[in-house]
């Protein structure tokens, strides 16, 4: 089992949460943990950290930090791979050539507002789920039964 760290990102928040929420349980992953915050700048900043140095880095913090998101622990064989397929390319409308099922073709506009974010590899899966969820996710591992404990945090969260 691998968990990954999804993001439902704000411009799919208000239109697209429940038909994404959908998709991730119809493609078999647990929902470890979910909950809905409000990143600010440095929180968004330390997310995106290794875009630093990008010329889009300013405008992805700011698009961040427009309006609450959606973060989920995500657990399944393969989860990081799989999540990233499902999402799609990061460009929109790449995906709508390549992958016309995928979530950023479906609900993506462009490649900034491209609707959901995933790990990219297991590395950073750990430092994203920590940075997010806090060290929480250890005592799932250690109690690894096959079972997973899903938490509903309702009530949206200022980092
Ligand atoms: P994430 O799952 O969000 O990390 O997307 P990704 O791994 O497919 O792409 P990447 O990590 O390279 O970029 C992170 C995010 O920055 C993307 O999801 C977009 O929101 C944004 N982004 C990436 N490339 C560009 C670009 O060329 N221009 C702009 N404006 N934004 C970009
Ligand atoms: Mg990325």
């Amino acid at each position: 089992k691998q968990q990954t760290l999804a993001m439902i990102k704000p411009d799919a928040m208000e239109e697209h949460k429940d038909k994404i929420l959908e998709e991730i349980h119809a493609n078999g992953f647990a929902v470890v943990q979910q909950k809905e915050l409000v990143q600010s700048k440095e929180a968004a900043e330390e997310f995106y950290t290794e875009h630093r140095e990008k010329p889009f880095f300013s405008q992805l913090v700011e698009f961040m930090c427009s309006g609450p998101c959606m973060m989920l622990i995500l657990d399944k064989e393969n989860a990081i791979e799989d999540w990233r397929a499902i999402m799609g390319p990061t460009d929109p409308d790449e995906a709508k050539e390549t992958f016309p099922n995928s979530l950023r073709a479906r609900f993506g506009s462009d490649v900034l507002h491209n609707s959901v974010h995933g790990s990219s590899t297991e590395e950073y899966a750990e430092e994203e789920i920590r940075l997010i969820f806090g060290d929480i996710s250890s005592d799932a591992e250690l109690a690894d039964d096959g079972e997973t404990d899903t938490t509903v945090i309702g009530e949206p969260l200022n980092l």
